[in-house]
């Protein structure tokens, strides 16, 4: 059974998300790199549908959520209170310690919308995710194929007394479902926003964090992912020696020349290249238009700082 992809990839009844049926192999493929003894976070962990039946394999499981009225029904629920939480975004927010498997499930990651904060998102995972810990997304995929020329919104429940449908902003690569419910009488709306992603984008956000793709199927049950597939569960694993926070993956020219000048002032952009104009620590050659940028964010104390300091 999947979840996601009932309809909008970006939607499911809450029925089919708790169904047993769901959870156990989510379980099951979390509990894994748990491992004996080992500790999980978990990203937006809601009222615990995961978080609960994990911890009952005897996993410690913390969680970061930012409603203080689902950590109350959290609470509520039996095996509750064993379950650690902090309050606040996930983005940015740290739980103590260091964990063996962070997780994001039920396309949680779409609810950042903006590609920053989702980047932060696999940065904050990769610092708190020991050496050869995993990282689990839970995700979504987009099906361009289901938008024609000149369309942007496609329906995905429509119902007695029910409609749901997804408006899109394709140049924003964002997308809006909009949930409209008619009960004895009563009519309810919830406009929820998310920017999608493609899985090669999380790829990157990976890479740039520190981490590696170890795996990718299309479901819990470790089915194949393919082209036709509409959701995926991923796991990347935190390479030894890196870790989002000062170690961003320096693979790539523009990572480098960005933490290279990021040691010293940027004293002006009157020279052509970034050696000379920004700092003796730069290997790579950035070409004058692309100067603009990469001084902007490398004076000390300002963004670059935050990002990897
Ligand atoms: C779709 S629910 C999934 C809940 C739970 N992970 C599950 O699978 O049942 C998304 C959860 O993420 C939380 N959330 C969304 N954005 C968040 C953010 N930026 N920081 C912390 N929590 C967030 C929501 O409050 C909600 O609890």
């Amino acid at each position: 059974m999947k979840t996601v992809a009932s309809g909008s990839p970006f939607a499911a009844s809450s029925a089919e998300m708790f169904d047993p049926r769901v959870v156990e192999p989510a379980v099951d493929l979390l509990a894994g790199p748990a491992g004996d003894g080992g500790r999980a976070l978990e990203f937006g962990a809601g009222t615990g549908r995961v978080a609960l039946p994990l911890a009952a394999r005897g996993v410690a499981v913390h969680g970061i959520g930012m409603s203080r009225a689902m950590v109350e029904r959290l609470r509520a629920k039996p095996g509750g209170d064993g379950i650690g939480v902090t309050i606040g975004d996930f983005a940015t927010a740290k739980a103590e310690g260091t964990f063996s498997v962070a997780y994001l499930v039920h396309n949680t990651i779409m609810n950042l919308t903006s590609q920053d904060t989702q980047v932060d998102r696999f940065r904050n995972a990769a610092v708190q995710l020991e050496p050869g810990g995993c990282f689990v997304v839970e995700a979504g995929v987009p099906d361009p194929r289901r938008l024609p020329p000149g369309q942007n919104a496609v329906p995905f429940r429509v119902g007695e007394g029910r409609r749901g449908s997804d408006l899109y902003d394709v140049a924003g690569q964002s997308v809006t479902s909009h949930h409209v419910s008619v009960r004895d009488g009563r009519g309810s709306y919830l406009a929820v926003p998310f920017r999608y992603v493609w899985p090669a984008e999380p790829d990157l956000m990976a890479r740039l964090a520190g981490m590696r793709l170890r795996e990718r199927r299309e479901g819990w049950t470790r089915e194949p992912f393919t082209s036709e597939s509409r959701q995926h569960v991923s796991v990347w694993e935190k390479v030894a020696g890196r870790g989002g926070r000062r170690s961003p993956v320096v693979g790539s020219p523009p990572h480098q020349a960005v933490e290279a000048v990021a040691r010293r002032p940027c004293p002006g952009r009157e020279r052509r290249e970034v050696p000379e104009a920004c700092g003796q620590g730069a290997r790579v050659r950035v070409p004058p238009e692309r100067l603009d940028a990469v001084c902007r964010v490398s004076a000390p104390g300002t963004a670059i700082d935050q990002r990897f300091g």
